[in-house]
């Protein structure tokens, strides 16, 4: 299947820490506004994107004993992204790119498996957080669990930060039905663990 190469978005800086966090708060509303792939490929990066590439490997997220657990996957309804088609993608940190996985518009049913939240029919984009929790268990033995689900804490306060900063919104949507969440994203080996849908909020006053 296709490969998408990114370049890193716009990492505008225009509000300090402070100021992003104090911005920061679940957006359930989404405009019809389609966001851009510079966009995406931000948010991204925010979540799991590689710094450097020694022996420390660091990304944007800590990992417990740099056994990088997650992966994002990405489902871009119809005209979400305004130069990127709609579908099912899966990013792959160490070469910045998204690699496609199937051309379906699943926003529908990502509803329907989040237990019918409506919202989440109208995000142009949403992300899924999962995991190979072996890879650090292989590690931490049963302790290495628990280290995914902080690691995964920590990657998705990225990215809720590295969308108010581009004026989107999000939130971390936990209720879902994982068999049906695994279906639609066509995973096998990795687990479900959250879903973030991202766009432009449709109250203006969100980030007033
Ligand atoms: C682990 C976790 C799971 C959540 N699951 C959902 C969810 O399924 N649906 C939803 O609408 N909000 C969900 N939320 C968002 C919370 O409802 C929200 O953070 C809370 O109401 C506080 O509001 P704020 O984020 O705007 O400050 C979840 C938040 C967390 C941290």
């Amino acid at each position: 299947m296709d490969k998408i190469k990114l370049t890193t978005g716009p990492l505008s800086d225009k509000l300090s820490l402070n100021e992003t966090l104090k911005k920061r708060g679940s957006c359930r509303n989404f405009s019809d506004k389609p966001i851009f792939k510079n966009q995406l490929a931000s948010i991204l990066w925010s979540g799991q994107g590689v710094l450097t590439r020694n022996y420390d490997m660091r990304r944007t997220t800590p990992s417990a004993g740099s056994t990088f657990p997650l992966e994002l996957m990405v489902a871009v309804r119809k005209d979400g992204v305004e130069d990127l088609a709609q579908g099912i993608y899966h990013y792959l940190p160490g070469q910045h790119t998204l690699k496609k996985i199937s051309e379906k518009d699943i926003s529908e049913d990502i509803s329907a498996a989040c237990f019918n939240q409506e919202y989440l029919k109208k995000a142009p984009v949403t992300l899924l957080v999962a995991s190979e929790e072996t890879r650090t268990t292989r590690m931490y033995a049963e302790r290495g669990q628990r280290y995914v689900y902080m690691e995964s804490g920590a990657a998705m306060q990225n990215i809720s930060l590295e969308a108010v900063e581009m004026g989107l919104g999000t939130v971390i949507v936990g209720a879902f039905d994982d068999a049906a969440v695994k279906k639609l994203f066509e995973l096998e080996e990795v687990k479900p663990l959250a879903i973030m849908p991202v766009g432009y909020p449709k109250d203006k006053a969100f980030y007033a």
